[in-house]
């Protein structure tokens, strides 16, 4: 069959990776995808309307679209797909407001008493300080809709918290997004990634991750998309897994279901393990970035059926989905000065090299093709992936393969998968 993939980041590069070793596959495209996707997969240009992307589609016979980032499923690409016939992976926008308003989110989180941390939504700047105020305690200050990773700031004081509404409310930094704000109480733990498939009834749990967030060694620095990850991650033990199933995936799943959103496609919950036990951060309705750089990699069963299966309503049937014993971490080089404004076409070199040792698949995220070299595109550039026995010697040949890469003013975390490492 012949698959579209739509995106163009790492997610997205390793998304085609693992497509491309099914043997159900036989093409696949990506909109508009990167130079790294370009070696397995033909790029396609990503039209302005999805109904111009869906017209290709159903003149290509595709039989599978999958798509990669948030945006595109808050804009409804899945509905557009779906009304021609045209099989989508991910959730409707229906489906995806899940992650598109951090309000709805909370909502459903309380009346379905999904362990989350308390919290108001406000639209006036006056009555948000008053909250924070009263509160007298560090928070969380949240653009309500999508604002690509930027729209979270910490208050933990007054001051930082008044800035943060200020931010969001009075200069509307976000635009749309930050017409309202949630301000939630700070949760104190370690933060995990928990990733599920579902069909909208059945949910296949993926083997549990971590990313790391801030853009600085001993998360310091800023808030990123995410400067590294590695699987599995420790931190979720075999009764805590069971413990987010019950009490938080299958509830919100039910929950859409029971208002009429049904939720199918990727669900993907960001967890904080708190003394209290696991309790919500965020929700989000596609694969991580980078979790998916070592999740995807670890699934050794065919990932086309899966998806398939979401789409069909018949997970169940591959409840016993195979995982690779070996753990993977992938470190991410990041344009020096991001999540600062950064340069961009800074010649790249090295990626072959890397690639050519053993465990490593460098995965591009944003790179450019510029004659015969490839260059820097992007806050994040590479996720160098490595997989091994253990969690310490993937680890280790991920930085052996940052090391073999250069780009002028690469910056890179020394210390991805360190909380694991202290476990161990
Ligand atoms: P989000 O975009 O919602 O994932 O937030 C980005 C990051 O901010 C999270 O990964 C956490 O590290 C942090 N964060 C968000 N909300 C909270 C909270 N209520 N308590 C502690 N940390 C939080
Ligand atoms: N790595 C965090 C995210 O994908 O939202």
């Amino acid at each position: 069959m012949k698959i579209l993939v739509v995106g163009q980041g790492g997610r997205e590069h390793t998304l085609v990776w693992k497509l491309a070793q099914s043997p159900l596959v036989e093409k696949i495209y990506c909109a508009p995808g990167n130079p790294g996707i370009a070696k397995i997969a033909e790029l396609i240009p990503m039209p302005d309307r999805f109904t111009e992307l869906a017209d290709w589609a159903e003149s290509q016979n595709i039989a599978l679209t999958v798509v990669g980032p948030e945006a595109p499923l808050a804009e409804g690409i899945v509905d557009v797909f779906s009304e021609r016939g045209l099989k989508a992976f991910g959730p409707d926008k229906r489906g995806a407001y899940l992650e598109a308003s951090k309000d709805f989110a909370k909502q459903l989180m309380v009346k379905n008493g999904i362990p989350t941390a308390e919290h108001q939504t406000f639209t006036d700047a006056e009555e948000a300080m008053a909250y924070v105020e009263d509160r007298d305690a560090p928070v969380f200050v949240k653009a309500n809709g999508l604002a690509a990773g930027k729209g979270v700031m910490p208050g933990r004081t007054f001051k930082e918290a008044l800035q943060a509404v200020t931010t969001i409310l009075v200069d509307r930094a976000f635009g749309e997004a930050g017409d309202s704000v949630v301000i939630e109480e700070e949760l104190i733990g370690e933060e995990a990634s928990f990733t599920v498939l579902t069909d909208g009834t059945y949910c296949l749990p993926f083997v549990s991750s971590q990313d790391h967030k801030m853009s600085h060694d001993g998360d310091t620095g800023k808030n990123t998309g995410g400067m590294g990850a590695y699987s599995p991650a420790p931190v979720i033990t075999p009764e805590l897994h069971d413990d987010v199933m019950q009490r938080i995936v299958y509830p919100t799943v039910n929950g859409m279901a029971a208002i009429g959103r049904p939720f199918k496609g990727v669900l993907y919950v960001g967890l904080m393990i708190t003394d209290a036990g696991p309790k919500v951060v965020e929700f989000n309705c596609r694969f991580g970035d980078p979790e998916a750089q070592v999740l995807l990699p670890r699934l050794k069963s065919d990932l086309v059926p899966l998806l398939m299966a979401c789409i069909d309503g018949t997970l169940e049937q591959h409840a016993n989905v195979q995982w690779h014993d070996a753990a993977a971490a992938c470190v991410v080089m990041a344009s020096g000065g991001y999540p600062d404004p950064y340069q961009t076409g800074i010649v790249i070199t090295g990626l072959e090299d890397a690639d050519a040792i053993e465990g490593v698949t460098v995965f591009h995220a944003g790179t450019k093709q510029n004659g015969e070299t490839i260059v820097t595109d992007g806050g994040r550039v590479l996720g160098v992936t490595a997989m091994a026995g253990g969690l310490r010697d993937a680890i280790q040949q991920a930085y052996k393969g940052v090391s073999a890469i250069h780009f002028d003013n690469a910056h890179v975390r020394d210390d991805i998968g360190y909380r694991a490492l202290k476990r161990s």
